[in-house]
């Protein structure tokens, strides 16, 4: 059904004025960082990294391999000496995606998977949100982001004290939160969501009306699937809200048979030119199953490229767009996050339990 209400920053005259949190980190730790390791390219690093070259040598030219190879090399020596596991999104490059990751997958894998890991380093190869997840279900864990700059506009665009607003303006209704929010936001929250579960979610709440912040196209694509109504938040990703329906009309005219596959994250009338609207694990899983001969993937341009190294056969079209906040996690920034033990997240612990109970919730959630 049509979304219930779409409210933002504009629509409360009452509206604290203020930003975000900022992501947390721990002050550096002291004591000098182990020493930078050879990077020079060697038939020692050529003979030692074939293995790797192979899964991705079909989106890596020859050419920029020796310029990777010797960081790659060097990442996984140093991520065994510390003891550090490295979970990467699958918007990640696909030197750091297939080359120097433990776990890759998609907000909702990448959290789950936080769980169960038994390192006491975590690198996050991803955005601020998804070290903050981490970091909540792995208090006593150290939690390493390269770089700090790697937010997401749809966690810049709501903070805690909109969601309080929001509880104001509907007492009693229940608010989910994308993953893709502060650990702000999730402190204020009932139940976290990802792109992946996020219609099992809402019906879970067996509540007439839900409160889904802060992406309105989300949401408009949740509230076409379930009978829940559905306020939203006008919250956007500025990589999936660029795309067009025009763009995708385009390439079926030009190839009928193409298949078109979209993150939910697009607007409606990108939706409703896909044959499939999923995670961007779905997108992957729908893939490898369906194996189609031309394919246009409506999300982030790495993933195109992780699937390819995977499914060379599968002719993927463009276009993508690029995530800016995905691209500043680069394999020189892993190497200096190892080797420095920075920048380390922590989370505000008046804020951390309440976070951490809107995400476990949405774990413990029985499929
Ligand atoms: P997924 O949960 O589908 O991996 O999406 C995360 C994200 O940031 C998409 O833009
Ligand atoms: Fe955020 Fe969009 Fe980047 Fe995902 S792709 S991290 S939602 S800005």
């Amino acid at each position: 059904m049509p979304i219930t209400g779409i409210y933002g920053p504009d629509d409360f005259a009452n509206r604290p004025q203020g930003k975000p949190v900022p992501i947390r980190v721990a002050p550096a730790r002291t004591g000098p960082p182990l020493p930078m390791p050879s990077l020079e390219w060697t038939p020692e690093v050529e003979r030692a990294t074939a293995p790797l070259y192979d899964r991705v040598k079909h989106v890596i030219p020859p050419i920029e391999w020796p310029l990777m190879a010797p960081t790659i090399k060097a990442i996984n020596e140093l991520k065994r000496a510390r003891g550090a596991v490295i979970l990467a999104h699958n918007y990640q490059s696909p030197e750091i995606f297939h080359c120097v990751a433990d776990i890759g997958g998609d907000s909702l894998q990448l959290a789950v998977e936080a769980t169960k890991v038994k390192a006491d380093i975590i690198v996050q190869c991803g955005v601020h949100f998804m070290a903050e997840t981490s970091k909540l279900l792995n208090p006593d864990k150290t939690v390493l982001i390269p770089d700090t700059r790697a937010g997401c506009s749809l966690a810049a665009s709501i903070t805690g004290a909109d969601v309080r607003l929001l509880r104001e303006k509907f007492p009693g209704v229940p608010v989910v939160a994308y993953v893709n929010t502060s650990a702000e936001v999730k402190a204020e929250v009932d139940i976290c969501c990802t792109s992946s579960n996020a219609v099992q979610v809402v019906e879970s709440l067996n509540a007439p009306t839900v409160i889904f912040l802060p992406d309105r196209y989300l949401a408009t694509y949740v509230a076409s699937k379930t009978d829940v109504k559905i306020v939203a938040w006008k919250g956007a990703c500025e990589v999936h809200e660029r795309f067009t329906g025009a763009e995708l009309r385009a390439y079926r005219e030009a190839d009928p048979s193409v298949q078109i596959i979209a993150h939910p994250e697009c607007p409606p009338d990108v939706l409703g030119e896909a044959d499939f609207t999923g995670s961007t694990a779905h997108m992957i899983n729908w893939v490898r199953a369906k194996r189609p001969r031309r394919l246009v993937m409506i999300t982030e341009c790495s993933m195109a490229d992780n699937v390819r190294a995977e499914l060379p056969d599968v002719e993927i079209l463009r276009p993508c767009n690029i995530c800016p906040h995905m691209k500043r996690i680069t394999l020189a920034n892993i190497l200096e996050s190892l080797l420095t033990l920075r920048e380390e997240v922590t989370i505000d612990p008046a804020l951390a339990p309440r976070a951490r109970r809107s995400v476990e919730r949405m774990i413990n959630l029985k499929n």
